[in-house]
């Protein structure tokens, strides 16, 4: 008996239920289940059955991979990515935007030039909002030139939360006294970020595994906490996708945790903590 019969005896869980379930959503999602995470497998998709009024994993299996279960096939797949996401997140990556970047790209936006920043992965707009406000700080009129903030994500879910850019006053202090105070509106329950900010992004529903409609270039990517759900391969893979929408000197932002790999390590050069510049070629 596995720890989730154990521990959650509601539905029978087994290791083959687990294992046809991370398998259909690492073939959409990219995403890599481990057995470690059968416990938690089970407590995201617990809730799914309970609304479909389901008995058991069985037919919960079966209706995902019916032709007219494809709907719920998207809602197990968004139910088991992780959201986990706050402003100014690995606030080094900020500073190197501030100090290093927005300098030469405030000077060519002035100029009437193009300026896109793209956020992979941008969960419910945390990400993108930091780095809206960051460019606001240096350019406070920038709706009115053309710079733009992609945000794109999978989770169909997160990306309405990213959209509304209305979030609990918990949050508010994670972002820097002085933008708060420029750029966000605090009302009794919740705090709403500046139309200023919220006019510069995009959001667009996004799967890094299928093809992407944009064709770039950006002066930035940020792409953290996202890789670290794939496999290696795809993760080489997505890496290389990400360098060629890159002109030389641009940034690539990565997560902590993450670790860049394949043939990009040959166009990327460290440039600061997980942050990397395209060069021309392999700079070692
Ligand atoms: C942990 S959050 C990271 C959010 C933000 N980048 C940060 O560092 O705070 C990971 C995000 O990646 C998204 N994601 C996972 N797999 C994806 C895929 N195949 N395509 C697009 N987004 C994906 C998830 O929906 C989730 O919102």
């Amino acid at each position: 008996m596995s720890a989730a019969e154990t521990t959650n005896p509601e539905f029978r869980f087994t290791q083959t239920h687990f294992r046809q379930i991370a398998s259909t959503v690492e073939k959409i999602t990219g995403n890599n289940f481990p057995d470690s995470k059968q416990t938690l497998v089970y407590s995201r998709l617990v809730r799914r059955l309970r609304a479909l009024n389901l008995q058991n994993f069985d037919d919960y299996i079966k209706l995902v991979n019916s032709a007219n279960g494809q709907n719920e096939l998207h809602q197990m797949a968004e139910a088991l990515t992780t959201n986990v996401t706050k402003f100014f997140r690995e606030d080094h990556h900020f500073t190197h935007l501030k100090n290093k970047i927005l300098a030469s790209l405030v000077a060519r936006a002035k100029e009437g030039g193009r300026v896109r920043i793209w956020s992979a992965g941008c969960s419910s707009g945390q990400e993108p909002y930091s780095i809206a406000l960051q460019i606001l700080q240096a350019l406070p009129d920038a709706r009115a030139h053309n710079v733009r903030i992609l945000a794109t994500d999978f989770n169909t879910k997160v990306l309405s939360i990213a959209k509304r850019g209305c979030y609990p006053l918990e949050e508010l202090s994670g972002i820097p006294a002085d933008m708060r105070n420029a750029w966000t509106e605090k009302h009794s329950e919740h705090f709403e970020i500046d139309d200023a900010a919220k006019n510069m992004i995009e959001y667009r529903p996004l799967n890094l595994m299928e093809s992407w409609p944009m064709k770039g270039p950006f002066d930035a990517i940020f792409c953290r906490n996202v890789m670290i759900y794939f496999t290696q391969d795809i993760q080489a893979k997505l890496w290389s996708r990400m360098v060629a929408l890159l002109p030389t000197n641009a940034v690539l932002y990565i997560g902590h945790s993450e670790r860049i790999s394949g043939d990009a390590t040959k166009l990327l050069a460290l440039d600061g903590i997980t942050t990397y510049r395209k060069v021309e070629r392999a700079s070692a």
